[in-house]
């Protein structure tokens, strides 16, 4: 993970780095860095383990034509200062870096021979060093050329950007597994995880592609290859970005997502006025040769995958299996190349179910489709068939819209198969459709439930641990309530099926644990309620969100919040929402960072 931002201009481009740290924080916060180079003074950083705005900048004078700029997310090396990037080799070399290098011990070892100090536990510091080594020995220095001679050496999965003190107008930076791309403004060029980081100084852009090295002055940018041939890379509009990252009247971007949710429904379904596989740009031809689905994801993304098995099975009758992307990539499968491979990601750069896509590629799976919130991904680049879920961004490490907006597209997929497979009418298809556009009004009537959630999480914010129940679909939805209970409010949750509880978890129900069930009214709404009578009977306190028909009444042990309508199949998209306010309100209470949990990014873009 981590988030790196570059600047060459002719003004001074400290606050121009501050800003894309700002806007990187989703990569990791958990600590950050600035580095100019400043007239005479050369190397000039300032790191702190607090946020981008407590940056010692006012120290005299931190002034730059170009700088490098870092967020990070902690993987070796705790988040202290000295971790912190940029790292220096000398008062030549500066590096930012993103990602992991595999090889470090081994580098830092023959570093350390050779006399270099290290003054941190990163696995990035080796960098600094390695290109200082090959950089300083130079008769005619050239930066890009070390830089070059030094990525061989280091094996793993990153991206950088480098300086040297001495080098008065250069940035160069590469790409090797983690994204980078170059911005292109007015007598200024930027260098950048993404290009949120540079949206208001830049209306051009390139993604660089693997094994690209760019060197950037203020008036011009060249990309070579690992063999040191110039490359010619696809210059494209930087997106809109900007405006989606205002608060607004909103206490937290968690809560804000959460009531745009009927919004981004309405917007992911879009126009869609019947069930084709265009909506995933693919041919009836096409879509015909599919006989089986394999999803891939992680997290929240992985939840919402195992709704969709319930309803391409229950729908379509299409045999569907759901993996973790990190297990999928290194365990060994039995390959199916008529099986359609989906990709589940609200970023599309997931590192794990990025490396998963690949993996099913090698492994001989051409039908690939990617579902995500991110349209200039990487997943959306690298499938064959895509579906753009329009949350729009998504800021909140605890994902809630995004999570939604990928139901109703693999919901879509499910109708999409169902129709191939000649079960679905024209008129179930009206039906369908009314539904999908249904869906707003009925979330609003869900987030209007608000005040009694609030209520609840009173209680909630006084208990260490829960325990969430679910059957069916709703299953994967207690998973996804344990999950942003857990992640933004830190109280231990787990999530079971609740014919589960019997065969073992029973034994912790007691006053001190909460359990809070999701209670559709659907088939298995009378063995739910036989789970519950076993909760009662052990002095459980139940926290119910039933449906308005399930005849679920409060009495003692038993609360009970009723949506005020049954959705069917797509109850899960209801049923989800009073579980993200619950976590929300509950974290509120007990005064964590909501919009950036401890340890945690947005963007994992690290294994
Ligand atoms: O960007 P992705 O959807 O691929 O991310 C996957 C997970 O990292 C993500 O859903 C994570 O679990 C969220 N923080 C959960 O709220």
């Amino acid at each position: 993970m981590c988030g790196i931002v570059g600047a060459v201009s002719n003004r001074n481009i400290v606050d121009i780095l501050v800003e894309g740290l700002q806007r990187l924080e989703y990569r990791g916060y958990d600590s950050c860095g600035l580095a100019v180079v400043g007239e005479p003074q050369g190397l000039q950083r300032s790191r702190t383990t607090e946020r981008v705005q407590d940056l010692k900048l006012n120290t005299s004078p931190f002034f730059g034509l170009r700088g490098i700029a870092h967020t990070r997310w902690a993987t070796h090396g705790k988040p202290n200062t000295d971790n912190a990037h940029p790292h220096f080799s000398g008062d030549l070399i500066g590096v930012v870096h993103n990602g992991i290098i595999e090889n470090f011990e081994i580098l830092r070892a023959e570093l350390q021979q050779k006399g270099y100090v290290f003054t941190s536990q990163t696995d990035t510091e080796v960098i600094a060093h390695l290109i200082y080594d090959v950089y300083s020995k130079m008769s005619n220095r050239d930066l890009t050329e070390a830089v070059r001679e030094s990525l061989p050496r280091l094996h793993g999965a990153y991206a950088i950007a480098v300086m040297a003190s001495d080098l008065p107008d250069r940035l160069v930076g590469a790409r090797v597994g983690s994204p980078l791309v170059v911005a292109y403004g007015d007598q200024e060029n930027f260098l950048a995880s993404d290009a949120l980081a540079v949206a208001n100084h830049a209306q051009k852009m390139t993604y660089l592609e693997e094994g690209d090295i760019v060197t950037l002055t203020k008036d011009q940018v060249e990309v070579i290859n690992l063999q040191g041939q110039i490359v010619q890379r696809q210059v494209k509009d930087v997106p809109e970005l900007a405006a989606s990252i205002e608060l607004g009247p909103y206490q937290h971007f968690m809560q804000k997502e959460i009531f745009e949710q009927p919004f981004a429904i309405a917007n992911t379904v879009g126009d869609i006025e019947s069930i084709a596989p265009s909506i995933f740009g693919a041919t009836s031809a096409e879509w015909l040769e599919i006989k089986d689905v394999l999803i891939l994801a992680c997290g929240t993304s992985y939840y919402s995958a195992c709704v969709a098995k319930y309803w391409i099975e229950g729908i379509a009758g299409v045999r569907t299996q759901v993996e973790i992307a990190s297990e999928y990539r290194y365990r060994s499968s039995v390959p199916n190349p008529a099986a359609l491979v989906v990709v589940v990601s609200q970023s599309g750069e997931t590192a794990d179910t990025l490396a998963a896509l690949r993996h099913a590629q090698s492994l001989g799976h051409t039908k690939t489709l990617a579902i995500c919130n991110v349209a200039t991904s990487a997943m959306m680049r690298e499938t064959q068939w895509k579906f753009q879920t329009k949350a729009g961004t998504e800021i909140g490490v605890a994902s809630t819209k995004a999570f939604t907006t990928q139901l109703v597209g693999l919901y879509f997929l499910a109708l999409t198969m169902a129709k191939k497979e000649k079960k679905l009418s024209i008129q179930q298809e009206k039906i369908e459709i009314d539904r999908l556009r249904h869906l707003p009004v009925a979330l609003n009537a869900v987030l209007a439930l608000e005040p009694q959630v609030i209520a609840w999480s009173e209680q909630f914010a006084k208990f260490k641990n829960a325990i969430f129940l679910g059957r069916g679909m709703h299953y994967p939805i207690a998973l996804e309530g344990a999950l942003k209970l857990k992640e933004i409010s830190y109280i231990h949750a787990e999530a079971y099926p609740a014919g589960e509880l019997k065969h073992g978890p029973l034994a912790l129900i007691d006053q001190e644990m909460p359990v809070v069930t999701v209670a559709p009214n659907d088939e298995l709404l009378e063995k739910l309620k036989s789970n519950m009578q076993e909760v009662q009977a052990r002095s459980g306190q139940l926290y119910v969100f039933a449906d308005v028909d399930a005849n679920i009444q409060s009495s003692e042990g038993i609360h009970v919040i009723r949506l005020p309508e049954n959705y069917g199949n797509l109850s899960p998209i209801l049923h989800v929402v009073p579980l993200q306010l619950l976590a929300y309100h509950t974290a509120l209470r007990l005064g964590t960072d909501v919009d950036k949990p401890r340890n945690l990014a947005k963007s994992v873009t690290v294994e």
